[in-house]
């Protein structure tokens, strides 16, 4: 059968009858299908160019077809394309060995990497470390807007009750924490997050209001956490996003995570840290957790690890916690599990980072983009909020008062965006954007971070004339 003579009508007939929705969201009326992708673009069949503005939620970080990593990825094609994950290949020790030693320079703690397939595995395979390393404690915090993916044990973490509601459970429901997202702070002190200037520490006029709520927890027993016999604590982890990511790239103020990570040492609670979204320079840095002063006991990534090729997903942990006596063979294990085409994928992107000086390349970008979008606020005022750290920006679309949330334009736009009928010149384009955020307000934009300063205007340019088209 010849499937490329198949129509977009035919095909989208087929998915309606087999293919489940429940493996994925379904958010678009029309969906486009696409054929092809290269750079920052995607293209449909009748090759309108589409500018991705979310790149597989930053699992492309650096361009489809990225000719570097997918040479490597081709070379172990020709070579070694399979082979169980129990026996050794070099790309799996070399890539654990760079991470490992990348990590270290960063954090100062010699660490090691164990690997698996998904996002959410590797989170999964994080909750048996910490539960194993705690004396089989179960309990976590977690973050209010947290998102660590869609498994049982994930969902736990991740805050929605809509990801739980219809499956039960089958581990501990997290004890969640309002995450510093200033902009609407969950204590009423947002007063704080309009006077902050670039660069401020926060808690200038609350003081980290949150930050005295959560040690309160520890006060007394009657918080339901503590033993104050001997200051045990119930929890075993903290499981935190540097930037929140589905939350809507909710940036917190940089004095905010030192302080959460000194009450969590006073208690001996591990700092899970998810760089899944985040990692691998989105914010312009290997992990965004530098940018905050703080250390992580555990780091989980996935995503941008193989450029979206291979999947492959992981954590490294600090030594005490996973050498081979702590953490013994078979504690988790995956067919899939560091899979070769995936660790080759893994150490080409990782080459490919040390060639190239994404920590001043990335944070130019993200100031030229802020900039941009901050003019495109000061004549738009149903955009409310416009932040960002790197290349990780938010834009929360908000009614005329620039702050009541305003979901049903984001939403609007977003489908416009995938219509692929916006006219510049002699051309059309497609816009493809991601919506997150604590109203399904919020546009999370994460252009590939090999980006042109030609292309981000041209995204602004799409972008308003969009946002014309659907204001009311
Ligand atoms: C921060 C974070 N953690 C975990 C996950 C889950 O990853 P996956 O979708 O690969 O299971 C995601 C996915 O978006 C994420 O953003």
């Amino acid at each position: 059968m010849d499937y490329d003579e198949l129509t977009d009508e035919e095909l989208l007939a087929l998915e309606s009858l087999y293919c489940s929705y429940g493996d994925t969201v379904h958010y678009l009326k029309d969906p486009p299908i696409f054929t092809r992708g290269e750079g920052v673009w995607l293209y449909d069949r009748s090759e309108t160019p589409y500018l991705d503005f979310q790149m597989w939620y930053s699992a492309v970080n650096f361009g489809y077809r990225n000719p570097e990593i997918e040479a490597a990825h081709q070379r172990q094609m020709e070579t070694l394309p399979q082979v169980a994950s129990q026996y050794l290949h070099r790309t799996k020790i070399l890539l654990a060995a760079a991470l490992s030693q990348e990590t270290e320079q960063r954090f100062g703690q010699k660490g090691r990497v164990h690997f698996n397939v998904g996002g959410a595995q590797a989170v999964e395979d994080s909750i048996k470390l910490v539960r194993s390393q705690r004396g089989g404690k179960s309990l976590m915090f977690a973050f209010m807007g947290g998102y660590h993916g869609r498994t049982l044990g994930a969902t736990e973490l991740t805050s929605s009750y809509r990801y739980r509601r219809r499956f039960g459970h089958f581990a501990n429901r997290a004890h969640f924490v309002p995450y510093p997202y200033c902009y609407r702070c969950y204590y009423g002190k947002q007063a704080d997050y309009t006077a902050r200037k670039e660069g401020a520490e926060g808690g200038e006029s609350c003081g980290f209001e949150c930050i005295r709520q959560f040690s309160k927890l520890f006060e007394t027993e009657y918080y339901g956490v503590i033993d104050k016999k001997d200051d045990a604590v119930e929890y075993a982890a903290f499981y935190i996003e540097p930037v929140q990511a589905t939350g809507g790239y909710v940036i917190p103020p940089k004095g905010y995570f030192a302080r959460l990570q000194a009450v969590l040492r006073q208690y001996n609670i591990l700092l899970v840290d998810d760089e899944i979204q985040m990692g691998f320079y989105r914010t312009g840095r290997l992990w965004a957790a530098e940018h905050f002063g703080i250390t992580p006991d555990i780091i989980t990534f996935a995503k941008s690890l193989t450029n979206g090729l291979n999947p492959l997903s992981g954590l490294w942990a600090r030594e005490e916690l996973i050498n081979p006596t702590a953490f013994p063979p078979g504690s988790t294990h995956s067919t899939f599990s560091s899979n070769p085409l995936g660790t080759a994928a893994g150490l080409a992107t990782l080459d490919y980072i040390r060639r190239n000086d994404f920590a001043t390349t990335v944070a130019a970008k993200g100031v030229y983009l802020l900039g941009r979008l901050r003019e495109l606020q000061g004549r738009y005022p149903v955009i409310g909020d416009v932040a960002g750290l790197g290349l990780a920006v938010r834009v929360e679309m908000t009614r005329a008062d620039g702050f009541t949330p305003d979901r049903a334009l984001a939403d609007r736009i977003f489908q416009a965006g995938m219509k692929g009928d916006i006219g510049l010149g002699a051309k059309f384009y497609g816009l493809v954007l991601d919506i997150g955020g604590y109203y399904k307000n919020a546009f999370t934009l994460a252009p590939a971070l090999t980006i042109s300063y030609e292309e981000m205007d041209l995204f602004v340019e799409l972008f308003e004339i969009l946002i014309r088209r659907c204001q009311e």
